[in-house]
């Protein structure tokens, strides 16, 4: 099996792994907000409690989201298609087009996420053409909203008979 038979493959089978959709945010050396949607985030460890997500080398915020001590990640409800779009899209300016404060970590938190998880830089490991984040939670919030879905390059809510 040759090379792009694999990675046509691979992008088949993970495309076919549901996932929620988080944007990842925090700040450079000058206080100026960074943040990109990711959907690589998954949990690691309890004790003490560990996430994980892994950048694409070619992200233009690479090499400051790969040195920074700290970054808060949002797990999107399912009113914030928008914010999941703005925060993978160039050239656009990300936080002059959503609701957002700094906090007292110091890190940008969006409104209306269905949790958020500010976290401390527990380690990096590079991987191929990622790096992969390792966070250790320092503070969490919950609110009860539903989550966005992401499947086979598509958005969606968690359908009716999930529940059944
Ligand atoms: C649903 C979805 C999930 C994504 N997940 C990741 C991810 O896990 N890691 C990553 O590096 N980029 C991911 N991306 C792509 C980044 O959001 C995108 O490359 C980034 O916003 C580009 O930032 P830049 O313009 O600063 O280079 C994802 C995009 C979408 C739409």
């Amino acid at each position: 099996m040759g090379n792009s038979t694999n990675e046509t493959v691979f992008k088949e089978v993970m495309g076919n792994y549901p996932t929620g959709v988080t944007v990842v945010t925090t700040v450079d050396e000058n206080g100026v907000p960074l943040g990109l949607t990711v959907n690589s985030f998954a949990s690691v460890s309890l004790d003490p409690l560990l996430v994980l997500w892994s950048i694409d080398k070619r992200v233009s915020t690479y090499d400051i989201f790969t040195k920074t001590e700290k970054f808060a990640v949002h797990v999107l409800a399912n009113d914030q298609s928008d914010i999941c779009s703005l925060f993978a899209s160039k050239g656009t300016d990300r936080f002059k087009n959503c609701d957002w404060k700094l906090s007292e970590n110091n890190l940008p938190i969006i409104a209306g996420a269905a949790g958020v998880m500010q976290c401390k830089t527990f380690k990096t490991i590079e991987a191929g053409d990622h790096t992969i984040l390792i966070g250790e939670i320092v503070d969490i919030q919950s609110e009860s909203k539903e989550p966005l879905l992401y499947h086979k390059r598509k958005f969606g809510k968690i359908p009716e008979e999930f529940y059944i």
